[in-house]
């Protein structure tokens, strides 16, 4: 939590003092919560620390899933809208600005959520999906979209779809490596099971 306070200072220029910072940072409230929460979830409580997660996004507007795992200095600014599903992994010292998803496609079962290593950068609005790895020190650019597509460790990646538009430094225009981990076989989804015709739909519609 220490660590989180001083990401404040080292991240945001409107930080003041650590009292204003404890006081009204509101993205930090919910870091704080968060790791209340992820304690009592690892410790096979049922229920409370969805509670707490629920409370925090009440407080603050960013939804962290009790399960997620997140490293030290983490800092969110802003942090409305921001969701984090139950299977991301945070590495140390990321930063994500508000409307950030780190969600999951639907389709994957175990971990079905984004891998931030350390040092990753989140721009506000950026989305990604899938049990993707994104690579240390790299970026996402604002409203920028990845869908199953791993991101290179030291890059910056924009658009959508999103594409590597610097390496290590120097620019370039490269499309992203697919995710290591694939879609599982595709599910039917309940309207393409087929079903006997029900007595009141004719082919057109209902009758
Ligand atoms: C991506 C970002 C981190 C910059 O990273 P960078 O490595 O310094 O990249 P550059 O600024 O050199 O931009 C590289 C190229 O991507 C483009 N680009 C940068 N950000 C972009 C974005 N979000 N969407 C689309 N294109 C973008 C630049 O225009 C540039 O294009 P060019 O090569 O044709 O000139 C930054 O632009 C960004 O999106 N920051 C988010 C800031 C934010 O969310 N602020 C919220 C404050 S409330």
């Amino acid at each position: 939590m220490i660590a989180d306070v001083r990401a404040v200072g080292k991240n945001d220029p409107a930080a003041r003092n650590v009292i204003e910072t404890l006081l009204c940072h509101t993205p930090l409230h919910a870091i704080f919560l968060h790791r209340i929460a992820h304690v009592l979830y690892h410790l096979g409580i049922p229920v409370i620390p969805r509670l707490i997660s629920v409370f925090a996004r009440f407080l603050t507007g960013v939804e962290i899933h009790p399960g997620a795992r997140i490293g030290p200095g983490f800092f969110i600014d802003h942090g409305t809208g921001t969701v984090i599903g139950e299977t991301t992994i945070i590495g140390k010292n990321c930063v994500l600005f508000h409307n950030v998803t780190l969600g999951g496609t639907g389709k994957h079962k175990a971990k079905r959520h984004p891998t931030l290593e350390d040092n990753v950068y989140m721009g506000t609005g950026a989305v990604v999906l899938g049990p993707v790895t994104v690579g240390r020190n790299s970026r996402v650019g604002a409203e920028s979209f990845v869908f199953m597509k791993d991101v290179p460790p030291d890059c910056t990646v924009v658009g959508t779809p999103g594409r590597i538009v610097r390496q290590d430094g120097r620019k370039v225009s490269l499309d992203l490596p697919p995710c290591k981990v694939a879609i599982p076989d595709a599910v039917p989804s309940p309207q393409a099971i087929k079903r006997p015709v029900d007595a009141a739909t004719t082919e057109e519609g209902f009758a």
